[in-house]
This record gives structure tokens, C-alpha cells and sequence, in this order.
């Protein structure tokens, strides 16, 4: 397997390939399927903390890193039974999109029913962050047009604005709203459209068409973020901008998964038995074709959280 080594990766103008995944172990308690999912198995958590411990990476996400650096001590998956709001809690719920289940199967793409969409957060969110790009992810990988695709945008961004508007109302003063990360790049997007056309990636191996959707969907996301800054003058609407290139060089491939150009194929992920890793997932961006690893977490939080902190004034 070709290695390209991180080191250079992430450093300088990269934040090509950044997103906010915070579910940090409620996919896994979901009830029934939870306890089927490949995160509840090795090699998940081999690099933190040894054991499966239900985040999708070998170890720690980035919102682990971005939580300390608020200061909070702990935080808990709220499907934990140690969950405690005095030390935030963290909703999310790996592979759920924001948009519920109804607006995606009137369009024909199915969403798995372990999913827990944005609007069943209800009124208890603490932090907002996590949006992974699974409202986009889904339709493109079951064959929709990224025309219609497109369409769905500003119904996701409504959704998002909405669900943050509630927050803003329960007293939430600093939010945080990450644009979606280029899944043009992402082994699973990669994998599931194919194309001949040489000129349908650029010149890191990206799928220029998924990234220009992922551009506008950003820029309408940030567009209705400034509208909504100026609805609540008074809290602080920050976008994260892990859209934005030139990228340096990068491998494409999933550390942990089999077949294909991308090391990927969605029936024989990552903790399936027979599926091989390699011995330093530190080199890799990509863990298991859809979900980054903890180094790379690491180095994102260095690079795009703590600067924000440091423009709040908000340091642990
Ligand atoms: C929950 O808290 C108990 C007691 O503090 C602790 O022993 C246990 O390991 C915790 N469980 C999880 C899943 O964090
Ligand atoms: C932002 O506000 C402008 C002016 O009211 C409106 O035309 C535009 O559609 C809004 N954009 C979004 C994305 O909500
Ligand atoms: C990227 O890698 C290729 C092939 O290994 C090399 O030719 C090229 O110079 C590298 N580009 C950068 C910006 O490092």
C-alpha cells in the first residue's frame, strides 16, 4: 500500500479535508443496531484507548481535542447512561443526516433507521457543531444527480439554521457551524462514482463535480449564517471553513478497508472480519473510508479550532 506521510499534510493552507465529526459513542448505543455497528469492534480505538469505545476512528475525534481545549472535563455520548449536562453532552449520532427520514424517502434514498436526524435533537443541545455531510453523502452514493442533489441544499440549511436558532433561544452566546468537509475527496464518495473522465478530478484525485456541490452548499450555508447573525447581533455565529484549499499532497485511501483504488467497499468495511490494516494509521487521513483517524482529527483541531478560541479570547 502507498503510504504519503502526514507530516506536510495538514500543515499551511489544508483545511481541504476537515470536518467536525463529533459523535463521540451514541451511534452505538442506539438501540437495536447500535451493537452491530463495525465501530463496536477492533480495530476501532486501537490508538485510544486500546479498545472499541464506539467513536469511528482508531482514537480520539476531533471534538475530543476541540472539548478540552473549552475546558470541558468530560464529555459524555447522551445516550450514555453517565451522561451529565453539567459537563456538556454530545447529541450527535454517527451517520445521521440533518434532514429527517420522511423528507428522504419521498425522494427515494434510503437513510439507515438507526439514524437520528437533527430535528429529534429536541431542546436540549449544548454545543452545536457536526454536520457530516450525510444529507449529500447518501443520495450521491445511491445514484441521484448532483442536480437534484443540489435541490436539497437549501432544505438543509434551513434545517440547520433552524435547529441553531433553537439553541440561540435557550441562551447558547458562542456557536460554532461547520461547513461540510469536500467529500469529493472521501474514499466512499470516491468509490461509489467512478468516472473515466480524467478531467472529473482535480489534481489532488478529487471529484471536482461532488466538491463544487459541497462549494455551494457551503456558500449558502454561510449566507444564511450572516442573515442569522444579524437576526441575533448579540451571539457569536461562527462558520468553520473546512472547505477551503489549496491542499498539498494527500492519500485517498482508507487505513482501515479493502478492495478497490481507495481501499473501500461499503460491504466489507472497516471491522469486517478478513479486513486487513496496515501498521501506522498516523499516516493516514482517511480511517475507515468515511471517518478520519485520530492524528488527523488532532492536527484539524490545531489548525481550525484553537485560532477560533484564540479570536474569542477563549482559552482553557
Ligand atoms: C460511568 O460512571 C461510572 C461511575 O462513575 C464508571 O465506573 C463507568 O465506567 C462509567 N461508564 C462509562 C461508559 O463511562
Ligand atoms: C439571506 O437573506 C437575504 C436577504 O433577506 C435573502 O435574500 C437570502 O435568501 C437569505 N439567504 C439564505 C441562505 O437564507
Ligand atoms: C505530490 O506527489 C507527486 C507524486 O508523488 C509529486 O510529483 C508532486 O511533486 C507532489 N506535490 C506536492 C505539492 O508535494
Amino acid at each position: 500500500m502507498h503510504i504519503i506521510p502526514m507530516g506536510p499534510i495538514l500543515i499551511g493552507p489544508t483545511q481541504a479535508l476537515l470536518a467536525l465529526v463529533t459523535d463521540i459513542g451514541n451511534s452505538v448505543r442506539v438501540h437495536p443496531w447500535g451493537r452491530s455497528h463495525p465501530a463496536t469492534r477492533l480495530p476501532y480505538g486501537t490508538t485510544f484507548p486500546g479498545t472499541p469505545n464506539g467513536r469511528w476512528s482508531d482514537g480520539l475525534i476531533d471534538f475530543d481535542f476541540a472539548a478540552a481545549d473549552f475546558g470541558f472535563p468530560q464529555i459524555t455520548p447522551y445516550l450514555s447512561r453517565n451522561a451529565s449536562s453539567s459537563n456538556g453532552v454530545i447529541f450527535s449520532v454517527a451517520r445521521s443526516p440533518v434532514l429527517d427520514h420522511h423528507f428522504f424517502k419521498s425522494r427515494g434514498v434510503k437513510i439507515p433507521p438507526y439514524a437520528v436526524p437533527l430535528n429529534k435533537l429536541g431542546n436540549s443541545l449544548i454545543l452545536m457543531g457536526d454536520i457530516e455531510g450525510n444529507d449529500i453523502g447518501y443520495p450521491l452514493t445511491q445514484g441521484k444527480s448532483i442536480n437534484e442533489v443540489q435541490t436539497y441544499v437549501p432544505y438543509v440549511t434551513r434545517a440547520q439554521i433552524s435547529a441553531t436558532r433553537e439553541v440561540i433561544k435557550m441562551g447558547a452566546k458562542l456557536i460554532i457551524i461547520p461547513g461540510n468537509a469536500p467529500l469529493g475527496c472521501y474514499p466512499y464518495i470516491l468509490t461509489a462514482l467512478p468516472s473515466n473522465d480524467p478531467t472529473a478530478y482535480d489534481n489532488l484525485g478529487c471529484l471536482k463535480s461532488v466538491n463544487d456541490l459541497i462549494t455551494f452548499k457551503n456558500n449558502n450555508l454561510q449566507q444564511a449564517i450572516i442573515n442569522l447573525s444579524r437576526e441575533f447581533p448579540n451571539v457569536n455565529i461562527m462558520y468553520g471553513p473546512f472547505d477551503e484549499g489549496p491542499y498539498a499532497n494527500i492519500t485517498l485511501k482508507a487505513y482501515c478497508g479493502i478492495g478497490g483504488k481507495y481501499n473501500y467497499n461499503s460491504k466489507r468495511f472497516c471491522g469486517s472480519r478478513g479486513v486487513r490494516v496496515c501498521s501506522n494509521p498516523d499516516k493516514y487521513i482517511f480511517w475507515d473510508g468515511l471517518h478520519l483517524t485520530h492524528e488527523a482529527s488532532s492536527r484539524i483541531e490545531r489548525i481550525l479550532i484553537q485560532p477560533a478560541l484564540s479570536t474569542l479570547n477563549c482559552t482553557s
